[in-house]
């Protein structure tokens, strides 16, 4: 089978947040499998050196409002490391620009996001039709990721010789809203446009293109799935969802064990599995101490924190409820960035108690794998949590998260008053201050168990937590498609 995965963005390349790992994790696994899969995101200006090295598939000229770009398979070596083929949508007009995928360096949306993205999913939704610019390559199934290619099975719906379309929902707060007046510039045809189909509240919504033109709609966990056919979490589409409820799947996240595994971690000082982990834990929790500048004390219990700082994340709670840690002789290490109000509270808690607590404003990969293999625990307290990998990330290295129970937290996280086989981590019922407070005292109480507290530990390091589950259920969901003639998405009709 033949995947196009298309996304904004891609790890180890450029990553903003879960979205980008999980779209390298899961087309690896997928080839892995044996799929075809080409993954496709746009040639931003720090991927620009990736183009020397690679060939161009095709040359694509400028349509109507579309600027001129080519398509760039990566270098062969570099798609081997990857696990995948990535294929770079090279426009400069669009993407090369100073920032990030979606905003400029002062953190404001790229003013012309609407067409970057626009072409983005045009270009996908080309490659999954006989109008493919690649010869010989057309994709059976276009699978999307969040509202930045939610245009791609609208695109796609019109065109000849069609692929399925998945749409995958990671977080249904971002749904790309603009301008009605961009409608043109995106080539939209009128008859798309109102309430049942691309309009929310007079703008034009990407996210809800996406849904009402997917064949199938996933998002990334069981429970969010739920969630989100309700208010609030629904975010204004929980009525769209619910008319699409037959198409809607929860399919859990995995996590890149090649990756995010303390027995093969290049980012850390020592590395462990179940049977090392005290020796290991010790020694990469006496390197976070001294490299987050912290009083070197090994007893002291040492929560760990790897977020960006919003209010969806509960920060906030964190904020409030750091005196628990501090009152109970704990440390607390912080690694984020995101509002600026959060980000001053958090630097005034660090600098009021330098010795137990440190806080690291800005983006840190080397320092995120050691803070997962250096705390003792990790907090994740997020309002709403579509799937989160970092409570994920915490079970593989034996840093038993504390997470509210939302979204994939509650799928994953099992607390420690459950069945002790399966228990790994504290949960709490709601996102309140005095609910965190209340788990980290009980997690505080477990600490000093250390046969409880092992326990814990070791049901959560000796979890499956890799793709192999879930990739086999997108594969099944990408056969279903494959097979029946769809005719579930408003009477369109594909045979692959
Ligand atoms: P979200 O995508 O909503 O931010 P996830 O838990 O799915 O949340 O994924 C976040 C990913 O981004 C994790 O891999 C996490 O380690 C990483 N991350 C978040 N903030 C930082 C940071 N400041 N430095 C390094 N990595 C970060
Ligand atoms: C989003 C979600 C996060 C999820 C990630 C990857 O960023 O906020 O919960 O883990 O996507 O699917």
């Amino acid at each position: 089978m033949k995947t196009l995965f298309v996304t904004p963005e891609c790890a180890p390349w450029i990553k903003t947040g879960g979205l980008g790992e999980v779209s390298a994790a899961l087309p690896k696994a997928l080839s892995g499998l044996g799929h075809d899969v080409k993954v496709l995101m746009p040639a931003y200006r720090s991927l620009r050196g990736l183009l020397d090295e690679g060939r161009v598939l095709a040359e694509i000229p400028a349509q109507g409002a579309w600027p001129a770009a080519r398509l760039i398979q990566a270098s062969p070596p570099l798609n081997q490391a990857a696990g995948f083929t990535l294929w770079l949508l090279d426009c400069p007009a669009l993407y090369d620009l100073a920032g990030g995928p979606y905003q400029d360096e002062g953190s404001q949306d790229h003013a012309d996001n609407a067409v970057r993205f626009g072409w983005l999913s045009q270009v996908a939704a080309m490659l999954g039709s006989d109008l493919s610019p690649v010869p010989g390559w057309q994709a059976d199934i276009v699978h999307c990721n969040d509202w930045p290619t939610g245009l791609a099975p609208v695109y796609l719906s019109r065109l000849p010789g069609r692929a399925a379309s998945v749409m995958t929902i990671h977080n249904l707060a971002f749904q790309g809203l603009f301008p009605l007046d961009q409608v043109s510039r995106l080539e939209l045809p009128d008859e798309w446009l109102g309430i049942d189909g691309l309009e929310y509240w007079s703008k034009l919504s990407f996210m809800k293109g996406g849904l009402q033109f997917a064949d199938a709609i996933t998002t990334v966990s069981p429970t969010y799935a739920r969630e989100i056919q309700q208010e609030p979490l629904g975010f204004g589409l929980q009525g769209v969802l619910r008319e699409h409820a037959g198409r809607l799947h929860g399919i859990l996240n995995g996590i890149d064990t090649a990756v995010w595994n303390p027995a093969v971690d290049a980012f850390i000082p020592q590395r462990y599995d179940a049977t090392s982990f005290r020796a290991g834990k010790l020694a990469n929790k006496g390197a976070l101490q001294i490299r987050c500048q912290l009083k070197p004390d090994p007893d002291a219990m040492l929560f760990g924190v790897v977020s960006r700082l919003t209010e969806q994340k509960g920060t906030d709670l964190i904020v409030q409820a750091a005196q628990e840690i501090l009152a109970g002789g704990g440390q607390l290490v912080m690694l984020g960035k995101g509002d600026l109000a959060l980000e001053q509270s958090l630097r005034e808690l660090a600098e009021a108690h330098p010795a137990q607590v440190s806080v690291t404003i800005g983006f840190d990969e080397s320092l995120a794998h050691l803070i997962e293999a250096g705390a003792d625990c990790f907090l994740m307290p997020s309002r709403f949590e579509p799937c989160g990998l970092n409570q994920l990330y915490s079970l593989a290295y034996g840093t038993p998260p504390i997470v509210h129970a939302t979204g994939g937290l509650a799928d994953s996280v099992v607390d420690e008053s459950r069945d002790p086989e399966l228990a790994n981590g504290f949960v709490f019922f709601q996102p309140t201050t005095e609910a965190l407070v209340f788990a980290i005292r009980r997690a505080f109480g477990r600490y000093r168990d250390p046969v409880a507290w092992e326990r814990l530990v070791q049901s959560g390091m000796r979890q499956q937590l890799d793709w192999s589950v879930s990739a086999t259920l997108y594969e099944s969901l990408y056969r279903e498609l494959c097979v029946r003639p769809v005719s579930v998405a408003r009477n369109r009709y594909i045979a692959c």
